[in-house]
């Protein structure tokens, strides 16, 4: 059966930057929740990006089968959904509302069905009632939560978040994890958050200076201290016990 991301032998640079992603080789199956953690500038970013080619390196990634590459873009994009980690990157119509029913809209839909999903999506995040907002008039964690409705309005496969749960609020953060649980698309999240992948991910990936350190059950990757230290991360609460 088709892996949801099946990465093989995959690098990349940026130009200025030398090696960001080496040699990466790794798959992600159907259902799978899976955090990429690690450190500031780690290439967790960047890793995503390369998903739902946003970027090109050498090697090979199929999502769903389908090869990643600028020809399959449009293709990838709809099986592959990605929240990006700077919500401003992701918002850019005049209202709310457009930006959520934006992807609907490019996908051969009712209105009726763009209106429902577009509904749906700002629910599921508690922006309800904020729908003829500007969305550059939100606040930080608003705009988290905007930029995540544009990607469920969708309903994709496959959900990359990179860093979803930066500027939400405890309670926020909470309904994102349980929103989160309640899904069963595939979901890859980068975060340096530990206490927030423990909550959510089964699997988790390590990534340091571009390359796969560890890949396993969280819990035995998250609770080796020496390993989670060295690389500049933190046992989480969740595992203390
Ligand atoms: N557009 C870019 N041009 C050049 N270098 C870049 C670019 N974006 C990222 N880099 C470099 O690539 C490396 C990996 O960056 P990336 O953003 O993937 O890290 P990250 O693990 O997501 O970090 P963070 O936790 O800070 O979000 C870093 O060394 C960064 O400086
Ligand atoms: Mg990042």
């Amino acid at each position: 059966m088709a892996k949801a991301v099946d990465i093989r032998n995959f690098s990349f640079e940026y130009p200025d930057s030398g090696h960001v992603l080496a040699d990466i080789t790794l798959d992600i199956a159907h259902g799978e929740k899976v955090a990429i953690i690690g450190p500031n500038g780690a290439g967790k970013s960047t890793l995503l990006l390369a998903l739902s080619v946003f970027i090109e390196g050498t090697g090979k990634i199929l999502i769903d089968d389908i090869v990643a590459s600028k020809k399959n873009a449009r293709k990838i994009r709809s099986v592959i959904g990605s929240v990006l980690q700077n919500p401003d990157e992701q918002l850019f119509m005049p209202t709310l509302f457009d930006d959520v029913a934006f992807g609907p809209m490019n996908m051969a839909l009712t209105h009726a069905e763009i209106v429902k999903r577009t509904t749906e999506a700002l629910q599921t995040v508690g922006l309800e009632g904020m729908e003829k907002r500007p969305p550059h008039h939100l606040s930080a964690g608003q705009k988290r939560a905007a930029a995540i409705a544009t990607i469920l309005s969708m309903s994709p496969k496959i959900i990359t978040m990179d860093e979803p749960d930066t500027s939400l609020d405890p309670r926020s953060r909470k309904n994102l994890t349980d929103l989160l649980k309640s899904l069963d698309q595939t979901l890859i999240i980068a975060t340096c958050n530990m206490n927030f992948a423990a909550g959510l991910c089964q699997r988790a990936i390590l990534i340091d200076k571009g390359a796969v350190i560890a890949d396993g059950p969280a819990r035995q990757i998250m609770t080796d201290s020496r390993l989670m230290e060295s690389h500049g991360l933190e046992v989480p609460a969740a595992f203390t016990d």
